[in-house]
């Protein structure tokens, strides 16, 4: 039993000491700030030696003192007819930012190495102390930064959002931005080499340049601590400042108008009460104006008032059991044969595909995907389940390794704590039990509770059959100790046996906690017509979802699932000529967003599902 007031407790003191170490990792709350957007055509140098980066004793420019001009960042042009410059940003092709090169070229379909960008703008005006930052959504897979042929610094991690400053730096016109971007899978990173989707490279998300106050609001939390008392806390980071710092904190429609002084970390902590707020919930998501303000610098925000908690086998959302009508979800529109999700209007055609299922929930696998979609959430009742690309076998043993996926894990929390739509973090996906394994993402879920207490930690594990009965299915992991709910993924039916399967077996989960199926599904070929026990056929995928949902139903703790997949997706691994064609088909929409059978029949189920839950709840009022 998770208790409210210990959680009270743990939170403002967590609070104090989070905001302290959260020093390490600065998030950045920029959504909402105005800036100059950096979008929009960019130069590019393909560069699949590195040329632009390494001499030819294959040492780093930007690790020179003296860096040389034929170094691709710093976008040199010859100063006279008898200087070499072998590249030139200004006669060389382009590409669109945000998106990924993939699909924006023929010949980047399948590349992997770096590109260099580069674009030219002028510094919108400043006065006086005010400061700038530059800020990338996100770039796949490494990058490394440079402006005016300076090296701001670098970024590892492909889905998460980084930022430079660079007060002092800029020129008023003419300003060259150059980013390196790398999207080579490594053996030590997060992802590492294998995974089953596209390594889509590029600057995949917006970039933009905001001018702040000498002094500001960085960041800041606020979350619902008790959905009785309407009890509320949380935190301003003011950037600038040290102690003594005024910061107010207003809910204007809540008629919360609250003050705190910063400590000696810029942090100032608030608690307030939201009386007669209306909580964030699917059916009503609800959304309330939140002002942050120090000296003349103000935030502006809104957020949703809710409670997530898991109590014994039950998920309860604002103290009321819960059920996830989900499904699984990656960051592609391909509807016009393009790749990674660029702009609001495909997230909300992914979510309004997920309302059509009748769904209440999303599972935005298997990383961080753009804050269009956690915040259309919020405005749109969705819940959603947030997971870093801890993917299969990552080097567990490797600190560097650890350090990355931490980074990728605070960097997440970091950007979207304050969004009421994600009630779950995941950890890691379909990763082997092991002592380094369970050591690495013990230290995740230590990490990741002491960022936020106010969520529910999970992660995607696996099953195995009892040796003596191969139709017992046992969902036993040393990982499910220390979550929240106990989420698997499974597949009866396809990778194992065929759907008939279902009927036959039976599940030993030995926790007294929720149990959530964060994935099973079966490839579908759209159009393909034939009887349903034939595989790729869309019968045979319907039915798969019949008697597999029939087996959930079983589940004693069953609260939800997210079916692999809402469309189907681009992955290397999926060769089948004329049924795959680089398309993981799972989908229950074919990757231009054509229904497959099986959509009708996971879309009756949630309707079933949420007209019991419309029956139970009248029942309990008329009590
Ligand atoms: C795995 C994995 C997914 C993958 C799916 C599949 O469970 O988590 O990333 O795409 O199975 O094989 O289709």
């Amino acid at each position: 039993m998770k208790t409210i007031i210990m959680t009270a407790l743990s939170t403002l003191l967590g609070l104090t000491s989070l905001a302290a170490s959260a020093t390490e990792f600065q998030p950045f709350q920029t959504y909402t700030r105005p800036a100059l957007p950096l979008n929009g055509e960019w130069k590019i140098i393909v560069d699949p030696y590195e040329n632009g980066y390494y001499n030819y004793r294959y040492e780093p420019f930007d690790q020179m003192d003296n860096p040389p001009r034929s170094a691709y960042f710093r976008d040199a042009k010859p100063r006279h007819s008898g200087e070499l410059i072998e590249y030139d940003f200004d006669a060389s092709e382009s590409l669109t930012v945000p998106g990924d090169w993939n699909t924006q070229k023929e010949k980047l379909y399948y590349y992997e190495g770096s590109i260099w960008y580069r674009k030219l703008f002028n510094a919108p005006a400043t006065e006086g102390k005010q400061r700038t930052f530059l800020h990338f959504g996100a770039a796949n897979y490494r990058a490394d930064v440079y402006l005016n042929g300076e090296k701001l610094g670098h970024h590892v991690g492909g889905f998460t959002p980084f930022y430079f400053e660079t007060t002092g730096k800029l020129k008023p016109q003419g300003n060259s931005l150059v980013v390196k971007v790398d999207n080579k899978r490594q053996r030590d990173g997060v992802p590492t080499l294998n995974t089953d989707w596209w390594n889509y490279g590029g600057i995949t998300r917006s970039v933009r340049l905001l001018v702040t106050p000498e002094v500001f609001v960085r960041d800041y939390k606020i979350q619902l601590n008790d959905h009785k008392t309407g009890e509320l806390s949380g935190y301003a980071v003011v950037d600038g400042a040290g102690a003594g710092r005024e910061v107010r904190l207003t809910l204007p429609q809540l008629n919360i108008d609250v003050r705190a002084t910063t400590n000696a970390e810029g942090v100032a902590t608030f608690s307030a009460r939201a009386v007669g707020a209306q909580l964030w919930s699917p059916d009503s998501p609800r959304m309330y104006q939140v002002i942050v303000r120090t000296g003349n610098d103000r935030l502006d925000d809104e957020v949703g008032l809710r409670t997530i908690e898991a109590e014994g086998k039950q998920l309860l959302l604002n103290g009321k059991p819960i059920f996830l009508r989900g499904i699984s979800l990656h960051e592609e529109y391909a509807v016009d044969g393009g790749g990674r999700v660029t702009s609001v209007e495909e997230a909300r055609k992914q979510l309004q595909w997920a309302r059509d299922l009748n769904a209440n929930f999303v599972r935005l696998a298997h990383y961080p995907h753009n804050e269009h979609i956690v915040r259309l959430a919020d405005q749109l009742g969705v819940m959603l389940w947030s997971e870093i690309p801890v993917y299969w076998t990552i080097n567990w043993d490797s600190e560097e390794t650890y350090q990355n996926a931490q980074a990728q894990l605070e960097e997440m929390i970091g950007r979207d704590k304050n969004r009421a739509s994600i009630i779950i973090w995941s950890l890691a996906n379909e990763t082997p039990v092991s002592e380094a394994r369970n050591r690495f993402l013990t230290r995740l879920a230590d990490r990741a509770r002491s960022l936020d207490s106010s969520r529910l930690i999970s992660a995607a594990m696996e099953k195995h059959y009892d040796p003596e009965n191969p139709e017992r299915a046992i969902v036993e992991d040393p990982l499910a100790e220390l979550m929240d709910i106990v989420s698997f993924n499974q597949y009866i039916g396809w990778y194992d046996g065929l759907h008939e399967k279902a009927e036959r077996v039976t599940w030993h989960i030995p926790y007294d906690k929720p149990v959530f199926i964060s994935e099973f599904g079966a490839g579908a070929k759209q159009g393909l017509q034939g009887d349903s026990n034939t595989l790729w056929t869309e019968a045979y995928q319907a039915e798969l979802y019949r008697k597999t949902l029939a087996m959930l139903d079983k589940i004693d703790g069953f609260v939800g699932t997210s079916p692999w997949i809402l469309a189907d997706f681009r992955s290397p691994r999926r060769a089948l000529p004329g049924v795959q064609d680089d398309f993981n088909r799972k989908g229950l929409l074919s990757e231009t967003g054509v229904p497959k059978e099986a959509f009708g029949v996971l879309r009756e189920y949630y309707r079933q599902r949420a007209l019991e839950r419309v029956t139970v709840e009248k029942a309990e009022q008329s009590e």
